[in-house]
């Protein structure tokens, strides 16, 4: 029989964090710092008010100033400029997060690129990127982030590894094969990233050592395409229907977690993998970003 798979939960990392992350917001309070977080929604997306609930929820609970600008959905672009321009001279906002995604007629190119860099807290600006990139201190795109805290809590080094990322997105696969990929002690593996146009998928997922999927689509990755004893982070969030849900919907992931967990030494559920982390990176970029800007 082999082994059961370790599964990898993001919840105990997370937890772990938010400690380290409590001590720092104490720091920050004894020189009369108070981190703030502003979040910028525009519209009535039900999934993106879902996600800034839950971001202003934590914030609040670690001790941040948490603030959320609702727009309606027909808000000019010169609008929303004009309110990133405010949050930027605003000394008590250290993070600023543009949710996306935005209504059609706003430019999300221009809106994010307004954003000070220095309080990019989703490290989407250009010039975050770009020192991503060069591998310079950058504020890291906050799933990436928690996807590599998650392989060091658990031990798993990509040290000399094949990570096949499936997903070139700039919120996920792009930044995360630049991480993986540079000179250190949590990337220096060799990455290969797949997306919808790559030819001949199976062959490829089947060469990982770890696999990462962040494509949207429910349940695509199969057994036959990994090898055995591959890592496997699952990224994806896709909503299925499911009648016996009060929702009528369940999550699950890009992976078919019932089928593949049995080839893998360790993979993360969905829910309750990636997920958790993604909101806990955004509070740690902010939580540097207060101490970055109040020069502690
Ligand atoms: N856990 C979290 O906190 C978290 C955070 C962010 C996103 N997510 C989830 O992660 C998933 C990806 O998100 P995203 O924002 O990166 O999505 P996205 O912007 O839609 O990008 C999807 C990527 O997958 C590629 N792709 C699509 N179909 C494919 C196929 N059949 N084979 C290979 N590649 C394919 C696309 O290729 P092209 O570039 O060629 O179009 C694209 O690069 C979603 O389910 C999202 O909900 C989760």
């Amino acid at each position: 029989m082999p082994a059961e798979p370790l599964i990898l939960s993001g919840k105990p990392v997370a937890k772990s964090l938010k400690q380290e992350l409590q001590t720092r917001v104490t720091r920050l309070a004894e020189r009369g710092v108070q981190p703030g977080l502003a979040a910028v929604l525009v519209g009535e997306n039900p999934a993106s008010q879902v996600y800034v609930a839950s971001k202003e929820r934590q914030a609040r609970k670690l001790g941040l100033k948490s603030v959320v600008y609702k727009l309606p959905a027909d808000t000019s672009q010169a609008q929303v400029l004009q309110l990133i321009e405010e949050l930027n001279r605003d000394s008590s906002i250290h993070g600023i997060l543009v949710q996306l995604p935005l209504p059609a007629q706003l430019d999300s190119d221009i809106i994010l690129n307004s954003v000070d860099p220095d309080k990019d807290v989703d490290g989407f600006h250009p010039w975050n990127m770009g020192l991503l990139a060069l591998g310079k201190p950058a504020f890291v795109p906050c799933t990436p982030a928690g996807i590599l805290a998650i392989l060091k809590h658990y031990g798993i080094s990509t040290v000399g590894k094949h990570v096949v990322i499936l997903g070139r997105s700039r919120i996920v696969g792009t930044p995360l094969a630049l991480l993986l990929s540079r000179k250190s002690e949590h990337g220096n593996a060799t990455v290969t990233i797949c997306h919808s146009v790559t030819t001949d998928l199976a062959y490829h997922t089947r060469q990982a050592d770890i696999l990462i999927a962040a494509i949207g689509k429910p349940h695509m990755i199969t057994a036959e395409m990994v090898k055995e004893g591959v890592v496997v982070v699952d990224v994806g969030i896709n909503r299925v229907p499911d009648s016996e849900q009060e929702k009528g919907y369940r999550l699950v992931g890009d992976v078919n977690f019932a089928a593949v967990a049995p080839k893998t030494t360790a993979i993360t559920p969905v829910p309750g993998g990636v997920g958790p982390m993604t909101i806990t990176m955004l509070l740690a970029n902010t939580i540097t970003a207060a101490e970055r800007l109040s020069g502690y």
